[in-house]
């Protein structure tokens, strides 16, 4: 019996792709898909708290120096879509990550801000992420391959100007 109840619960996480790594779920707000891919990647709602995307949503005209503003009942439906899917609503085992070690009495405004993106980019030199080829940290589709796909795992990491040689990043001069 016991054993017949592992093999069960070993099933049900491998029929879970949001629990079991993989990429993100797919977005499936057309208004999102639109209005939130103009300028860049269509970043994961899953990687902020709600606190944090109610703050966006409610001064898109000030959005990191642009105006992103929506129409009422656009701004509704991108808003909803993302707080019911933020990392502390949300619960696949990703969502969890990016809210770990988030404060959420001062809720992060980028993704580059939370704790995991801080700590999983350690070891990439700043050069890297302002190069002409990358721009910033918010650029993630330039070294994550697959991230317009939602995945960010490290096997799809490409720097653009570095190589990894056993796990250590050089830069390429000759290029
Ligand atoms: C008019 C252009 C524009 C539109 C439309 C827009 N953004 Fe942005 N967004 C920006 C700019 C510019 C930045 C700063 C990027 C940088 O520093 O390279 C940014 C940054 C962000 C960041 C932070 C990225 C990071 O580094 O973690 C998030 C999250 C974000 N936008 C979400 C959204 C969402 C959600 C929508 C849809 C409601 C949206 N944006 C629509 C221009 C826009
Ligand atoms: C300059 C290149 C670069 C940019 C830009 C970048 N990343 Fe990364 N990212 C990396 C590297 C390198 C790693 C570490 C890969 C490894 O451990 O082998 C990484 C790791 C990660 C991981 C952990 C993956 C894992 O499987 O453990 C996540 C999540 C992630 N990045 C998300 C993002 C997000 C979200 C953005 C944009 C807001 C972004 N990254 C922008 C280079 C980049």
């Amino acid at each position: 019996m016991i054993r017949f109840l592992t093999l069960c619960g070993l099933l049900a996480v491998l029929a879970s792709p949001a629990m079991a790594g993989g990429p993100f779920p797919p977005i499936t707000s057309e208004a999102v898909k639109t209005e939130c891919a103009e300028c860049h990647l269509l970043y994961r709602p899953q990687m902020l708290p709600a606190k944090s995307w109610a703050a966006m949503m409610a001064d898109l005209a000030n959005h990191f120096g642009e105006d992103a503003s929506l129409a009422p009942g656009t701004l509704k439906e991108v808003t909803d879509y993302h707080l019911a899917h933020a990392s502390d609503v949300d619960q696949p085992r990703r969502a969890k990550k990016f809210l770990a070690g988030v404060d959420l009495s001062n809720p992060p405004m980028k993704i580059s801000d939370t704790p995991r993106f801080i700590r999983k980019h350690d070891d990439v030199p700043v050069a890297a992420f302002t190069s002409k080829a990358v721009g910033s940290k918010s650029r993630c589709q330039k070294c994550h391959t697959k991230a317009a796909e939602g995945n960010f795992e490290d096997d799809f990491v490409v720097i653009p100007g570095y190589i990894n040689v056993f796990g250590v990043l050089v830069k390429k001069v000759w290029e």
